[in-house]
């Protein structure tokens, strides 16, 4: 059997996880693939730092560089986060023809133009299942098992920190800031937490997802961002009532007319978003992370499982570990380039012009002519109320009013509200989520 030798740069927590997994299971990756993942050299940033699995000293090292350039090294893993080093490393090993394995999704949202350029120019793949929702292989599917189909939607639950609290939110009626300290007291959610909450890590997940699926580059800078801070017991129990869930949800849909087209627009967003509670994607909870798939042939598909975790991680790079072996054994190169741009004229939809309907929660004085002034605007606006609630039983000076809007675009809807807020009987600012019914 044919032995590739693996250089590791990074041996933390997914680097070990990695090292750890090749232990236990490289008989049975050996066996089912017919090459053999031999462990050479893992360079570290400290020898002596903290690791969940412990990797034999004899094989660590705090230079990259020689692990990189060693040449009995065949394959390389980037597992040491961060965009700059990892830039370096990512392309010192490319640029020697080594196909390089990364789990790094800050650094292909980031770069991935310029390192799938460098790949293509080098000869040399670049794989990155573990960067997208940990042990999912969501970036194999859509590449291999749906290769075949034009994907017209994409939804993702792609941040496991966000959906736990957000569980616990809809299960407790609890407040958000308490079950983010619960969180971080319990090592869920990261210290300080704002990569997570406030959206930006399934940002950089949404953007490779929605570059894969649709053939062009999506930049951060052209993806809607809105975290999950705001989000109140109240709006969690009226999105109940009306039958629905919040996540925080990336979205990736593609304009219905541009559906036949080599120049597609695309709504790509990571926002708090109402599904129905009918659907399956309500009912993935805690941790997991989830991304549904509508293709044009194979309809609706769902993935499902651990976005995060050093085991989950390390499943995802043994699979493009084996890949890369396959492709060294074969001499086939990359069979299929990492990145494709398939698309002449692709574009993102600037947020406004994204359509949707939407959720409205009002904090209102409770007077004759509060709903009138309100629904006025809405109509001046051309937006339409699709259901109104205004619950019995409120005391004190205001009341909620939920408004359930229909298709609008999302810049008529925030001038509409803006607008709103100034009416003298709304005493708070509105809030505003996306509503999908995953039709
Ligand atoms: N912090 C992420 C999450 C995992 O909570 O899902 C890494 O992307």
């Amino acid at each position: 059997m044919q032995t590739f030798n693996l250089g590791m740069i990074g041996g933390g927590t997914v680097g070990s996880g990695v090292f750890h997994a090749l232990q236990v299971n490289g008989d049975l990756l050996a066996a089912r693939t017919g090459v053999n993942i031999k462990v050479r050299k893992v360079a570290v940033k400290a020898l002596d730092e903290p690791r969940p699995y412990e990797i034999p000293a004899s094989l660590m090292c705090t230079d990259w560089k020689s692990v990189v350039h060693d040449p009995e090294v065949h394959i390389v893993t980037e597992l040491v986060g961060g965009t700059t080093l990892a830039k370096d490393i990512t392309l010192a090993a490319l640029k020697l023809g080594k196909p390089v394995v990364t789990a790094n999704k800050a650094l292909i949202s980031k770069h991935g133009k310029e390192l799938f350029a460098a790949a293509r120019d080098c000869g040399a793949p670049l794989h990155y299942e573990a960067s997208v929702c940990g042990g999912i292989p969501i970036i194999k599917s859509l590449r291999e098992g749906l290769v075949g189909n034009r994907i017209t939607q994409v939804y993702a639950i792609a941040n496991g920190t966000c959906n736990y609290i957000l569980t616990r939110m809809q299960r407790e009626g609890a407040e958000f800031k308490t079950v983010l300290a619960e969180a971080q007291a319990h090592g869920y959610a990261e210290t300080p937490p704002d990569l997570d909450i406030d959206g930006w890590d399934s940002q950089h997940k949404v953007g490779i997802l929605a570059s894969l699926a649709h053939g062009f580059w999506v930049r951060d800078e052209e993806i809607h961002v809105e975290g999950i801070r705001d989000i109140t017991p109240v709006d969690i129990r009226f999105a109940d009532q009306l039958g629905y869930v919040i996540k925080l949800l990336g979205i990736i849909a593609q304009d219905d007319s541009t559906r036949d087209s080599s120049s597609p627009r695309i709504q790509v967003s990571v926002c708090p978003t109402l599904i129905p509670k009918s659907h399956p994607l309500a009912g993935v909870s805690d941790v997991f992370n989830a991304v549904f798939v509508r293709g044009d042939l194979v309809g609706d598909t769902l993935f499902y499982g651990r976005g995060a975790g050093k085991d989950a991680t390390a499943s995802a790079v043994l699979s493009d570990l084996a890949d890369a072996a396959l492709d060294l054994k074969m001499g086939t190169g990359h069979r299929l380039p990492p990145f494709v741009s398939f698309a002449r004229e692709g574009a993102v939809v600037p947020h406004g012009e994204a359509v949707s309907e939407h959720f409205v929660r009002l904090t209102v004085v409770d007077k004759p002519g509060t709903l009138a002034r309100v629904a006025s605007i809405l109509g001046e606006a051309s937006i339409g109320i699709r259901s109104v609630i205004q619950p019995e039983g409120h005391e004190g000076d205001s009341v909620p009013l939920i408004l359930m809007l229909h298709d609008a675009p999302a810049g008529a809807v925030k001038s509409a509200m803006d607008r709103i807020a100034g009416l003298d009987v709304v005493k708070a600012r509105p809030v505003t989520m996306r509503v999908e019914s995953l039709e």
